[in-house]
Formats: C-alpha cells, structure tokens, sequence
C-alpha cells in the first residue's frame, strides 16, 4: 500500500543558539515512518524523547534539519488544512461559545455563516456537543473543551488529525470515556490518526500502530502492530480488553523496554 505520508531520515536538532541553551539538542535522529491510511499511530515515550517535535513535524510548524517528510509525494512546506491539530490544552477561545469556536477556522477561510455552523454543528453531534453548541467555554468540563478542540480539529476534513496528549489532564474516568469516543471517531471519519501518550495502557487500547521512542537522541526503538481498539470497535468492552492476558503481556513488555532505559544519576 502506498504511504500516505512518509518520513525520510529525518533529523531535527535545535541549535544552541534558539532559547538560551549551551548546546545543541538533537530532538530526533533518523526517523523512517510511513503513515497508511486509516491507521491510528500512537507514539510512546518518556518526556523529552522528540514527541511533540515530531508532530509538530508532520504539523508543518517546523522543518527538519535533515531528511525530507511528503505528503502524497510533496514535501510539507507549512502547515495545512490536511492536517487537523488538538493540543494538550485545549486552546480555545474563551470569549467565543463553543459552536463559534468550532467554526472559527472556517470564518478565518471566509466560509459564509450558514455552511460553516452546518459543518461545525455536524462536528458537534460527532463528538456528542450538540446540547451545549451556545454554552460558553468556561461552563464546560475539562473532557467536554477536549471535545471541542477535537470538532474544531476536524471541521477542515483534514485527512490526518494529529493529536498531542490530549487526554493528559482529564481525570481516569473522563479519559478512558474520551479514549473510547475519540476511537468512535475515528472509525466514523476514517482519518489517519497520529496521537501522543504518556500513558502505555492508553497507548495499547488505541493504537494499530504504535511507535516507542527513546530520548537523546530521540529515535523509534520499537514498533508493534496492536488490534485492540479494533476488538473494542467490534463490540467489545474496554476495561474487558485491558485486563485480557495479552493486553497485559504486551503492557508488560512495553513497559520494561520504558523502565529498561537507564536513568542518569543526579549530580551531587
Ligand atoms: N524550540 C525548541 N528549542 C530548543 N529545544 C527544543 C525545542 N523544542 C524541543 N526542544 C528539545 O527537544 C527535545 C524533545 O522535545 P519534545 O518537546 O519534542 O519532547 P516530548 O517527547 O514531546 O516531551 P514531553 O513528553 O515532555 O512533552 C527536548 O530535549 C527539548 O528540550
Ligand atoms: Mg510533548
């Protein structure tokens, strides 16, 4: 199958002369990936392991030092409507309501007011809003203003959505029912998905593809094939899914290949 996006040898080192730092910092070494569609990827690994620089890689908000990323064969010069982006936090505009939010990119387009609330209302009902599209942002819940972040993320119909962990400060309740709606949506849109995570649990019930990276410099140690969320999508129950025995085998192994890294002592 051909690769929808591709990453060629890419290396991305911050020079020493950008944010005050004495040295350079090789945020990514040699990273090949191909992205398929309708594949979800999600990339594992500890903090400072060139996570975010990779996304914002694909994003078009960086270029790499070396090493070319295409899109269908042409290099990403910038960013773009084909990919859609959802933030940690959720970057919404406090003053707007949430369908104005939704719709806020499409205004910037110049999309005229009728087309750009039906595509935002649509987005809504995908992501379960509907109810609350003249709310406020302020009256939302954390898991609901990730819910618009991600309508708003998908009102360009971008072919792949890219999402920088999104879920990390939502309490374990809301982000396992986000995990669960975000994979819904996934299915229903059939988007290429690359998606960023601390947590390995997560990682393994979303992904059919999953990348851990080790740090300094960052590069793709492991990849494995997963069809966990697949199980889930087929009607499965999750907390089911995450307590099989080979969910937790390969939770096991993910986790000594993180813990197996070793920790630099401190300075005296
Ligand atoms: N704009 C920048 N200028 C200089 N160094 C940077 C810049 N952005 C990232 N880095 C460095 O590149 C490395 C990778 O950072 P990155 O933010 O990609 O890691 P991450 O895996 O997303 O970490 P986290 O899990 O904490 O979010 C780090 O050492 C970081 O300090
Ligand atoms: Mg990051």
């Amino acid at each position: 199958m051909t690769a929808t996006l591709k990453l060629k040898d890419v290396c991305m080192v911050f020079s020493g002369a950008v944010g005050g730092a004495e040295v350079d910092v090789k945020a990514l070494e040699n990273i090949n990936f191909d992205f398929h569609p309708e594949e979800f990827i999600v990339a594992l690994g500890a903090s400072g392991c060139g996570k975010t620089t990779l996304l914002n890689l694909l994003a078009g908000f960086l270029q790499p030092t070396s090493g070319s990323i295409t899109l269908h064969g042409n290099p990403i010069a910038g960013p773009g409507r084909d990919r859609g982006v959802v933030f940690q936090k959720h970057a919404l505009l406090p003053w707007l309501n949430v369908v104005d939010n939704v719709a806020f990119g499409l205004k910037l387009q110049g999309v005229d007011k009728h087309k750009r609330y039906k595509i935002a209302e649509a987005n809504l009902e995908l992501v379960g809003l509907t109810d609350f599209h003249t709310h406020p942002i302020y009256q939302l819940s954390g898991g609901m203003q990730q819910r618009v972040g991600l309508a708003r993320a998908l009102t360009s119909d971008p072919e792949i959505l890219l999402m920088d962990e999104p879920l990390g400060a939502l309490d374990a309740f809301t982000r396992e029912n986000m995990q669960e709606l975000i994979l819904k949506v996934w299915k229903k849109t059939q988007k290429i998905v690359f998606f960023i995570t601390h947590s390995v649990e997560e990682a393994l019930f979303m992904a059919t593809k999953l990348i851990v990276m080790s740090p300094r410099p960052g590069r793709i140690t492991h990849e494995y094939d997963l069809s966990f969320c697949e199980r889930f999508l087929d009607n499965g129950n999750a907390r089911r899914i995450k307590s099989d025995p080979d969910f937790i085998q390969v939770r096991e192994e993910v986790l000594s290949i993180i813990h197996g890294e070793e920790i630099p002592e401190l300075e005296a």
